[in-house]
């Protein structure tokens, strides 16, 4: 399938639900006010890979990105690392809750695919 619906409800404040969309996992991010917060706030010139959070989402509650770390391609694990985003356990790569890259060897934050919105609780990726 080359696109896949998502419904947002069945994602709880504070969690990452993994999909599979294109051979790749997807994650889908049920971001707390915290977590928005701290992301707008990064300063851009910490970034290696510097993008300002509001340029990765449509919407700040829901960080939407492909499961696969821009260094070798492992599948970093959520909720996990210094920055509380993401973590990738192959060679220690951190992600914020933006999916930014924030320490260790990979280059890129994570992909942002294309997405939208068709309502309030539905994303349809693809
Ligand atoms: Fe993720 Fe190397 S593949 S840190």
């Amino acid at each position: 399938l080359s696109k896949i619906e998502i419904k947002l409800s069945d994602i709880p404040e504070g969690k990452n639900m993994t999909f599979k969309w294109r051979g790749k996992p997807l994650f889908v991010r049920h971001r707390t006010e915290k977590e928005i917060t701290t992301e707008a706030d990064v300063n851009l010139s910490e970034l290696r890979d510097p993008q300002h959070d509001k340029d990765r989402v449509q919407n700040p509650t829901w960080i939407i990105v492909i499961g696969v770390c821009t260094h070798l391609g492992c599948v970093p694990i959520a909720n996990a690392g210094d920055y509380g985003g993401y973590y990738c356990p192959c060679h220690g790569s951190h992600y914020d809750a933006s999916g930014r890259i924030r320490k260790g060897p990979a280059p890129l934050n994570l992909e942002v695919p294309y997405y939208e919105f068709p309502d309030d609780d539905t994303v349809i990726v693809g």
